[in-house]
Formats: C-alpha cells, sequence, structure tokens
C-alpha cells in the first residue's frame, strides 16, 4: 500500500535509503571485504573473463551504461553495454570468456531475457542482476545477484535503478577482488564509501522542497534538456527519460562535451537546461570544461539548473537554480544526483495532471519483444 503517500512513486522514491542499504547487507564485511558467495561463477572462471557485456533495457540500460566506468576502471576489463533489443540482431562477438550482466528489475523483459539467451547459446556466462525472486532472467542465467528493492510498483522505475547501481559497483568491486587488480587499496575504500552512500541518499531527500517548486514551475514547459559528462551522462539520459515517461514532455540527455557538436544549436530563451556537475575533486578537468558548459549555455539564455556537489563553488555565478548534492567519490556520484531528477519528473508530471504510476502507454514489465 502507499503508506499515506500520494502514489507508489513518491513512495518508492523514499524507500531508497533502505533499498540501497538492503542491496548492499551481508555482502561486505567490516574488513571492506565482499562475500559474494551468492555469485556461484567460480573464481577461476571470472579470472579468465577477457570481456564484459551489459545487456538491459530502458533504466536498467542506464545502470549499465553506468557500470562500464566502474567495470573498466577497476578492473580494467573491457566492458560493452548494449540495449538488449539491439543486441542480438548485429551478430556480437562472444565466446566462454565473455562474462554478460543482464540487468532487469523484473525479470521478465523479453529484450533482455532474448539477449541472455543469444549469449548462452554462443557459450558466454550470464550473471543476472535482478529485483525479483524466481523470474525467468535469473532462472535462465548462470548466476544472480539481486537486488533488494523490495517490490516496485509505480511504472517509473527508481529504487530499482539505484539498487541496480550498487549491485553493478559489487560486480565490479568483486571482479577486481578475484582478480587483485592494482586498484585494490582504492577497492578497500570505495567499499567503505559504499557503506555510507545509503545516509547520503537520505540527506538529499531532505531538501527536495526548492526542487519540488521549481518543477511545478515548470509545468507549462514543452522542452528540458538534461546535460552530463562521465558517469553524470547517463545520468542526465536517466533524469530525460523520467521526464518523457511521467511529463510527456520532450526531454533530452546529452553528453556535455557534444553541446559544441550540435545540441547547443537548441539554446533558447528561458530553455530549462539541467546539468549534472561532477565532482571538483576527482576529475577536475571534466568539473572545469563543465562549468565553461554552464558559462556558454547561459550566455544564450538557458536557465540553468545544476546539479552540484556541496561546496563547489565555482557553479554558483551560473546556476539560477542550484541543487546540492552531498560530496561522494565520482563513480559513485549517481547515487545521489539521480535523485533530484526523480523528484523532478514526478512533481512536474504531477503539476500536469498525470497519473504518475501508471503512466499512458506503458506497462511495468514488458513481455514482448
Ligand atoms: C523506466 C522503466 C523502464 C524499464 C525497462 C526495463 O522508468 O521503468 O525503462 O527500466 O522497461 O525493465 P526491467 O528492468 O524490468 O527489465
Amino acid at each position: 500500500e502507499k503508506c499515506g503517500y500520494a502514489s507508489f512513486m513518491l513512495k518508492e522514491i523514499a524507500e531508497q535509503p533502505k533499498a540501497v542499504a538492503d542491496t548492499l547487507l551481508g555482502r561486505i564485511d567490516g574488513s571492506g571485504t565482499l562475500s559474494l558467495d551468492e555469485v556461484r561463477i567460480p573464481p577461476g572462471v571470472l579470472r579468465e573473463v577477457d570481456k564484459v557485456v551489459v545487456v538491459a533495457c530502458g533504466t536498467a540500460f542506464h545502470a549499465g551504461l553506468i557500470a562500464k566506468y566502474a567495470i573498466e576502471h577497476w578492473t580494467r576489463i573491457p566492458c560493452e553495454v548494449e540495449l538488449a533489443s539491439e543486441f542480438r540482431y548485429r551478430d556480437p562477438i562472444l565466446d566462454q570468456q565473455t562474462l554478460v550482466v543482464a540487468i532487469s528489475q523484473s525479470g521478465e523483459t523479453m529484450d533482455t531475457l532474448m539477449a541472455l539467451r543469444h549469449a548462452r547459446e554462443q557459450g558466454a556466462r550470464v550473471l543476472a542482476i535482478c529485483n525479483t525472486n524466481g523470474s525467468t532472467i535469473p532462472r535462465e542465467s548462470d548466476a544472480v545477484l539481486y537486488t533488494h528493492a523490495g517490490p516496485e510498483v509505480a511504472v517509473a522505475s527508481t529504487k530499482a535503478f539505484l539498487t541496480q547501481l550498487v549491485a553493478c559497483y559489487l560486480v565490479a568491486l568483486y571482479l577486481g577482488q578475484v582478480r587483485g587488480t592494482k586498484y585494490g587499496d582504492e577497492i578497500g575504500d570505495v567499499v567503505r564509501d559504499l557503506s555510507g552512500i545509503s545516509g547520503a541518499v537520505e540527506r538529499v531527500l531532505g531538501t527536495m522542497d526548492p526542487v519540488r517548486q521549481l518543477a511545478r514551475s515548470l509545468a507549462h514547459k514543452n522542452t528540458v534538456l538534461f546535460l552530463g559528462r562521465h558517469v553524470g551522462h547517463p545520468v542526465a539520459l536517466e533524469g530525460a527519460l523520467k521526464l518523457k515517461e511521467l511529463a510527456y514532455m520532450h526531454a533530452e540527455g546529452f553528453a556535455a562535451g557534444e553541446l559544441k557538436h550540435g545540441p547547443i544549436a537548441l539554446i533558447e530563451e528561458d530553455l530549462p537546461v539541467v546539468v549534472v556537475v561532477p565532482s571538483p575533486r576527482g576529475r577536475s578537468v571534466l568539473h572545469d570544461k563543465i562549468v565553461s558548459n554552464i558559462q556558454e549555455i547561459r550566455a544564450r539564455g538557458a536557465r540553468t539548473i545544476v546539479i552540484a556537489e556541496e561546496g563547489d563553488e565555482a557553479v554558483v555565478p551560473y546556476a539560477d537554480h542550484l541543487v546540492r548534492i552531498p560530496a561522494t567519490p565520482t563513480l559513485l556520484q549517481p547515487l545521489v544526483a539521480t535523485v533530484p531528477l526523480q523528484v523532478f519528473a514526478c512533481e512536474l508530471a504531477t503539476a500536469r495532471g498525470n497519473e504518475v504510476d501508471q503512466p499512458r502507454n506503458l506497462a511495468k514489465s514488458v513481455t514482448v519483444e
């Protein structure tokens, strides 16, 4: 039941700190070591993996795009991410040393299921990341890492997405641990940072009133653009997807570095542009480049909605609206940066009179190809 919330979506957004904590529970021990015995692929096999391919659809695909950064950084194994609906029609190159990661909240998405069947026929091992016990995708996979988001009722995925990210980080760190990569020390640190992330999500949720107010003030707009870089790029794509499906608005996500290659032509007076800013501490080069992007679009009249870390003062002069998120390690930032975008889409859709739990034309699980 909705437990007093106006919608399942609002309830599920609010449940995210718990969903994140539950997905970590029992998988990290006190010394910062991962124990993922439930992933029944022998360490010997994982050491031989020479390529990871992530397949998924929609929001789960965005989790996969973020997983690529984590997997390649912590394991140095090449990782591809592909829309499940495109995968098998391309005759992809797969063999026994390929690890395919299939991400699905429902575990019943036909496109993802067909992609994993194709992968197994070619001899690849398939690890499912799934939120639904005993569903088809985990049953047909070699192994499964369950997300512990609890049942997700609203059609738009929120808490499942955050737990998919956590599961992706765990898989990446576990692969790094098993293979003993040179990022060993960093892995211990990240595991500790992950343990604090549920509290960071909680803090973001406590500061969402101005985001709601902003969303309501933009209800009459036709278009919203989203920009990000590095792991902020998939976050921008996810923000745009949420707005499309809930508010039925034209929303598009771009890699901020691509602006000058075309999208900047879209900028006009008072166009809302949401910018996800990377940490000024981690990849500071990217941070500075994105601050220049914000300046450029603002000079052309955009209304800038800036999502930036606490303490990032460089963005202040160029932000028409500033949304603060807690400082996190770069790769983990999507866990906190996505939350304001979910709240934004939900509130904007409500202001437009839309039914947020049951957006038009959409179904919770898509069991046709
Ligand atoms: C977006 C959304 C969809 C699903 C996609 C995959 O909010 O809910 O894009 O993410 O249909 O569904 P699962 O994860 O069940 O395979």
